[in-house]
């Protein structure tokens, strides 16, 4: 029998509104999660390595204007663009993570050259932007990032003088927005990656969980991937992608168990509102959260696809 398979991604959890979602807005997600959980898939399907997957998948939904990660991700106080992003791969534990990145147009390539080529496993901004240098990364103009949706966004935050997201005339301004992947390969190898623009009118060089190993991702081989999306205040508190590990590998919970426990819980209960996604060694795919959607997408170790926004699908 052939060693199971499997991918996850998201694309963000959060307040997502039916009732401000036109029809073609909801095609056009549709259509990115599902290219890029195809994307990673088809380097499983080519025994390819998993974090090559997750990159893979990633890379789709950083490139897309729908989301808050590469192009798209949301300005900062500043009006500027600081990306957050990180990668793990569970054989050895490796891992690579990059902040307050500005000009990169994939931060999720760079934070898997931090975890390939550099000694260390977390760079920010200027030495960050040096490393990205040596190894060769163009720099984009901050045009490329910035779209007029970001912009009208945080004109309305900034009047309102707060700096989550908050509704506007988009569906799911109160996402918090960041994409993720999860992959299982053929070698048994599990690999965790997620990338986002933070949160609007952020401050002070602030950093949410998306980079945190072990807050908005974690992968150990024999026992889970996870990639989370929330409100980073809140993740890195609960260390939640390795308190789901950890719970599945001292209390055996299996992967549904853990994620419902982690993400209906204490980070619940403290307010932390999002998501998360989760991938076991088995193959086994769960998805998590406690607010009204998320946008995700799996290809399952039978090779089944899904692709869906709301929490009640
Ligand atoms: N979860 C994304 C952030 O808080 O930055």
């Amino acid at each position: 029998m052939q060693p199971p398979i499997s991918i996850a991604i998201h694309g963000g959890a959060g307040t997502i509104l039916r009732s401000k979602m036109s029809e073609q807005l909801k095609q056009e997600m549709l259509a990115v999660l599902e290219a890029s959980v195809r994307a990673g898939y088809e380097i499983l399907q080519s025994n390819g390595d998993a974090a090559d997957a997750t990159i893979a998948a990633v890379k789709v939904m950083e490139n897309s204007p729908h989301f808050n990660a590469g192009k798209g991700s949301v300005l900062t106080h500043e009006e500027s663009i600081e990306m957050d992003a990180s990668i793990m791969h569970g054989k050895a534990l490796n891992a690579g993570a990059v902040a307050g990145i500005k000009g990169i147009k994939n931060p999720i390539e760079l934070a898997n050259a931090v975890m390939l080529n550099s000694d260390h496993v977390f760079l920010i901004a200027d030495g960050a932007h040096r490393f990205a240098d040596s190894q060769g990364f163009e720099f984009l103009d901050e045009e490329y990032f910035v779209t007029e949706r970001r912009r009208q966004q945080l004109q309305s935050m900034k009047e309102k003088g707060i700096f989550a997201l908050s509704e506007s005339k988009y569906p799911d301004d109160k996402k918090f927005g960041t994409v993720g992947a999860v992959a299982l390969d053929c070698f048994g190898n599990l690999a965790a990656a997620t990338s986002t623009g933070g949160v609007t009118n952020k401050k002070f060089g602030r950093v949410g969980d998306s980079p945190i190993i072990g807050a908005g991702t974690f992968a150990e081989n024999g026992n889970v991937a996870v990639s989370t999306t929330g409100v980073g205040e809140y993740f890195i508190r609960k260390t939640v992608a390795s308190d789901l590990a950890a719970r599945m590998r001292y209390l055996k919970e299996d992967v549904h168990v853990a994620s419902e426990q982690v993400i209906h819980g204490e980070l619940e209960a403290m307010g932390g509102e999002g998501g998360l996604i989760a991938l076991d060694s088995k193959g086994d795919i769960h998805f998590a959260m406690n607010s009204s959607g998320m946008y995700r997408a799996s290809i399952d170790a039978q090779g089944a696809i899904t692709v869906k926004i709301y929490a009640d699908e």
